[in-house]
C-alpha cells in the first residue's frame, strides 16, 4: 500500500537507538529521505551505518538538552534536504527518581530535555513546513498514567499534551497536522535500564520485575519499537488527513484511564 511518504523529507530526533531508530528505519523502508540525530557521535555513526542499507539517510548531531542545538538541527536538516515535510520528535530518557531524591538541577535538565527541545523543534518545523506537513511527538503513557519513580516524566512531559494541542490549533490553517503518540512499555535499552533500576530498588530479580510489568498489560507482553513506528508512519501518511491535536496510546492496553 502506498503511504504517500516516498521522498518526503523527514527528521527523526533521538534516533540512534530504540524508538527513534525504529521510526527512522520504517520511513526509509517506505522511501522517505531521513535525517537521524542523537548527541553521541559514535552511536549516531553506528546507527547511520545500519540504516544506510535501507535508503537515503543523513545524520546530524544534536543535544536535545540544549535548545540552540535543536534549532540548528532543524535548520541544517532543511538545508541538507531542501525542505522539511515531517518532524518526528523523540527525546532522550529522563533520569528515574521521585520527589525526595531528585535535585533542582535534575528538574532543570529535564525541563530542557523533555519540554524546551520539543517547543523549539515544533516551532522551527512549523515555521518552514508547507501544506501537508506533519509533526508527530513521541511522548509517554505517563501523560495519562504516572509511573512510580519516574517523576520527571510524570510532571515535565505532561506539558507535551498542551504543546500538541496548541501547535495543532496554531498550524491548522497552514495545513500542518500535529499529533502525538504515547508509548506504553516498548522493548528498548530504556526499558532494560528501568527494569534494572526497579530490581535494585525492590530487591527482586530482573525477570520478576519484567513479569510484574507484563502482568499489568492486557495484551500480555511488552511492545516492539516497530509497533510504535507503524502508528507514527500512519500519522505521517496520506491515509491520515483528519486527525490533529490527538495523542494516541500505543500501549497494549496498559493505560486504564478512559479519556
Ligand atoms: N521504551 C519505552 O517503553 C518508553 C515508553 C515511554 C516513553 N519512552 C520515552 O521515549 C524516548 C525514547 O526512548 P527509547 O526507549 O527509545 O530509549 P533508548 O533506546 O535508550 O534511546 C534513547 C535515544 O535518545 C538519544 N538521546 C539521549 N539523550 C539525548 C540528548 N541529550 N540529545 C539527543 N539525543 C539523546 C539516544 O542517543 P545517544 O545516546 O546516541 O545520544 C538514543 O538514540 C525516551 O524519552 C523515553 O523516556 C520510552
Amino acid at each position: 500500500m502506498d503511504l504517500g511518504i516516498k521522498e518526503k523529507k523527514v527528521v527523526v530526533t533521538a534516533s540512534s537507538k530504540g524508538i527513534g531508530f525504529a521510526i527512522a528505519k520504517r520511513f526509509l523502508e517506505e522511501g522517505s529521505i531521513v535525517v537521524i540525530s542523537s548527541h553521541d557521535e559514535k552511536n549516531l555513526q553506528k546507527a547511520y551505518e545500519k540504516l544506510k542499507e535501507y535508503g537515503n539517510v543523513k545524520k546530524e548531531i544534536a543535544d536535545l538538552s540544549n535548545p540552540n542545538s535543536v534549532k540548528n538541527l532543524i535548520r541544517k536538516s532543511v538545508d541538507i534536504m531542501g525542505g522539511l515535510d515531517v518532524l518526528v520528535y523523540v527525546t532522550g530518557s529522563p533520569k528515574p527518581g521521585d520527589l525526595l531524591s531528585l535535585k533542582d538541577e535534575d528538574w532543570s535538565y529535564a525541563f530542557n530535555l523533555l519540554l524546551m527541545s520539543a517547543v523549539v523543534a515544533v516551532r522551527e518545523a512549523g515555521n518552514v513546513m508547507g501544506r501537508g506537513g506533519r509533526i508527530i511527538l513521541s511522548t509517554s503513557m505517563t501523560l495519562r498514567q504516572p509511573i512510580d519513580n519516574l517523576d520527571l516524566s510524570n510532571v515535565v512531559r505532561l506539558s507535551l499534551a498542551g504543546l500538541v494541542k496548541s501547535a495543532s490549533r496554531e498550524f491548522a490553517s497552514k495545513g500542518i497536522l500535529v499529533n502525538g503518540v504515547m508509548p506504553g512499555w516498548i522493548f528498548t535499552d530504556r526499558v532494560k535500564q528501568l527494569v534494572k533500576d526497579r530490581s535494585l530498588r525492590e530487591n527482586k530479580s530482573e525477570e520478576e520485575v519484567l513479569q510484574d510489568i507484563t502482568k499489568d498489560i492486557p495484551l500480555g507482553r511488552i511492545g516492539q519499537p516497530e509497533e510504535l513506528a507503524n502508528v507514527v508512519l500512519f500519522l505521517a501518511s496520506s491515509l491520515s488527513t483528519y486527525i490533529t491535536g490527538s495523542l494516541i496510546p500505543v500501549d497494549g492496553g496498559v493505560i486504564k484511564a478512559i479519556f
